[in-house]
């Protein structure tokens, strides 16, 4: 592992220096890696173009080279510098959700390095919405690769402060622009298939995208036996804190008692407990000891997301021997919530 100086620079998320932007374009183009922030969470970038550059990503993340990564565009005009063959559903969907939340997996052009999709045919891409990624994309003039910037399997970054928790020393540049505002990744459409199929849910909700695609469902790779190691991504533990978490799943009041004897039990033998729940929740705790996160009210979802990668980071540096969650209702961003929170589990689930 090469070791980099790494340099951390804060720019306005609202008004971004052309001046900090063009250094950081700079870099990218000289083949560094530069850390950025998008809506969703932050990117560990480099020039998509630039075989060793990208190479750099895997290595820095310490991510196998099976698992794809996503290439970001300033402009849908930019779209058939790394695609081909594209269907006019891609165009019909980058019009709606473009620059937001949503990945397109299309075929990937030949010229491409085939390190960024891993060696397949097809390539994931998409337009962030943050206006400091836009302008590092536009002063670059560069397609970028940038897979989440933490360590491979463990939550992803929704601050500068996770990025230099889990990369100081490993990239050349994070760019500091306060909080992700969705805090949690893209949704990742595989168009390459018979049918379009939600392969990670994540800002875009599926029904949004049933408006376009009535029957589009989400084939969690994890849980089919034929692709879940064979497929990118697709290992079950993933977003994970070192700390084991328990997802505790079924009714509200079932869920609710379960977790009080399973907490009274770990007290007993002298463990310590991290609860990571809504507000309302945790109210039925107030008697015991725990060390808590609240995820905000149940009534908001984007606050339950924004709150979730950041919660998992914070009660894993707080020295506790588990923590314990709940899932929570799978529509709307709630399936990408369910999502993260099963993967962090690593099957680590209890039905009350
Ligand atoms: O919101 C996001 O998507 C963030 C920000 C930085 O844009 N990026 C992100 O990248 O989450 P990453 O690498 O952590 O996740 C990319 C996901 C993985 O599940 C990967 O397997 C999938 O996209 N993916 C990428 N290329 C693919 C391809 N060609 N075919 C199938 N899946 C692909
Ligand atoms: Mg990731």
């Amino acid at each position: 592992m090469s070791h980099r100086y790494t340099q951390i620079v804060h720019i306005d998320p609202q008004q971004p220096d052309p001046e900090l932007l063009a250094q950081a374009a700079t870099l990218l183009q000289a083949g560094k890696l530069v850390a950025f922030p998008t809506e969703t969470v932050y990117g560990l970038g480099a020039n998509a173009l630039d075989t060793q550059a990208v190479a750099g990503i895997f290595e820095a993340k310490g991510r196998p080279t099976t698992d794809p990564l996503i290439v970001h565009l300033a402009e849908l005009t930019q779209l058939e510098r790394v695609a081909c063959e594209l269907p006019a559903l891609a165009f019909t969907l980058a019009e709606q959700f473009w620059p937001g939340p949503l990945t397109l997996v299309v075929r990937r052009k030949p010229g491409v390095p085939a390190l960024v999709s891993a060696g397949l045919d097809t390539i994931a891409v998409r337009i962030p919405a943050h206006r400091v990624a836009r302008g590092l994309l536009i002063a670059s003039d560069l397609p970028v690769a940038a897979p989440s910037a933490n360590r491979f399997a463990r939550p992803s970054p929704t601050s500068a402060a996770h990025v230099l928790a889990d990369l100081d020393g490993r990239v050349d540049l994070i760019i500091d622009a306060g909080s992700s505002r969705i805090g949690l990744e893209s949704t990742v459409l595989d168009l390459t298939r018979d049918e379009p199929v939600v392969l990670r849910p994540g800002g875009v909700s599926l029904e949004d995208l049933r408006t376009f695609i009535p029957e589009l469902r989400f084939i969690p790779r994890y849980l089919d036996p034929s692709t879940a190691s064979a497929a990118p991504g697709g290992m079950l533990r993933h977003y994970a804190p070192d700390t084991p978490l328990t997802l505790f799943t079924g009714e509200r009041d079932a869920v609710l008692a379960c977790m009080r004897a399973e907490l009274e039990s770990m007290q007993r033998l002298g463990q310590r407990a991290g609860l990571l729940l809504s507000e309302e929740d945790l109210t039925a705790f107030y008697d015991l000891s725990a060390i808590t996160h609240s995820l905000g009210s149940e009534a908001d979802q984007s606050s339950m997301a924004t709150r979730l990668f950041a919660g998992l980071r914070e009660l894993d540096q707080a020295g506790i021997d588990r923590i314990l969650t709940r899932a929570v209702q799978q529509s709307g961003l709630g399936l990408a919530i369910w999502d993260r929170l099963l993967r962090a589990a690593d099957g680590r689930v209890i039905q009350c």
